[in-house]
């Protein structure tokens, strides 16, 4: 009993003491401080993403969620932006996006932003298949490009290995095959704005559907192909 009683006015005490340290920053509250409670615990009609994308923002692969983490902060928020007026269609974000104000766009990037991308960038960025298999589609879009029909190399702009430079390249090592392929088909059929200058605009358009699926399954298994290459003898051991 009496243990019990020290124990709950401790509690007390810690709550008290939390209120009064968390009193002066709830003001001062930083975006991404913000943009992580909104994830975690979401607002009226605005889901929790993380119900979604994952605790640290590493997607749900199983169900072709995507990745946040370590996206551009600039580039999140102008997807938010864009599934709330349709230019970016999806029959799940969009309703979710559109409950979004400014700010909390502006949070849930700058948050997401934070937070460290769910792949070794390090072992991708040295990952490069400059020699691949004639056969192997998906490898010679991503490293070389098929300049037959004007298509540059994925890498190109994405980064080698796919990781994706500065805030509007986003990184695409890693996120789901079937989400992949399904951006590349959206904007094959005009259904996903193309961003800056439509550059996947004119891309997406240039490749046939063996492509895209070649591509996607290339890009969404790279950080395991990269991490087997970097580990050769572990399976001779
Ligand atoms: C019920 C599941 C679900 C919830 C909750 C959810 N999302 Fe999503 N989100 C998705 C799906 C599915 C996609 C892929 C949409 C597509 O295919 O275009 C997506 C895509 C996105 C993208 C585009 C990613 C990219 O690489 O272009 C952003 C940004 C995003 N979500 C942010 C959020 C934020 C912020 C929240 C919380 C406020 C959130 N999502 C909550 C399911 C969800
Ligand atoms: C000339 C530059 C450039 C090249 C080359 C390029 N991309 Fe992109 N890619 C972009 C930009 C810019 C975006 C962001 C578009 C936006 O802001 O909506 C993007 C976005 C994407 C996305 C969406 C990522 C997401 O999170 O939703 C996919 C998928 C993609 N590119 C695949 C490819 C593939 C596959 C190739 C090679 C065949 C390729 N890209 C080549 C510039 C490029």
């Amino acid at each position: 009993m009496v243990r019990k009683r020290g124990i709950s006015v401790l509690a007390v005490g810690g709550l008290a003491m939390g209120a009064f340290f968390m009193s002066a920053p709830t003001f001062a509250q930083t975006a991404v401080e913000q943009g992580q409670t909104l994830a975690k615990s979401g607002s009226g009609a605005v889901l929790a993403c993380a119900t979604c994308h994952g605790a640290k923002g590493e997607g749900m692969a199983a169900a072709g969620f995507p990745y946040l983490a370590g996206q551009g902060a600039s580039y999140l928020d102008e997807q938010l932006q864009e599934f709330a007026t349709g230019a970016r269609s999806h029959p799940v974000m969009a309703p979710i996006a559109k409950a979004m104000n400014r700010s909390q766009m502006q949070a849930a990037a700058a948050y997401y932003a934070s937070l460290a991308a769910p792949f070794d960038a390090k072992a991708l960025s040295g990952h490069l298949d400059t020699y691949p298999a004639k056969d192997d589609a998906g490898a010679w879009l991503a490293n070389r490009g098929d300049w037959s029909n004007n298509l540059p190399a994925c890498i190109q702009c994405h980064g080698p290995g796919g990781v994706g430079v500065g805030e509007q390249f986003p990184a695409i090592a890693g996120q789901p095959a079937a989400y992949l392929r399904e951006q590349l088909l959206a904007w094959k059929q005009g259904k996903r704005n193309p961003g800056p200058l439509n550059l996947m605009g004119d891309i997406a358009k240039r490749m046939n559907e063996a492509q895209i699926t070649a591509a996607a399954d290339y890009f969404a298994g790279l950080p395991q192909a990269a991490k087997a290459a970097a580990a050769p003898a572990e399976g001779a051991k």
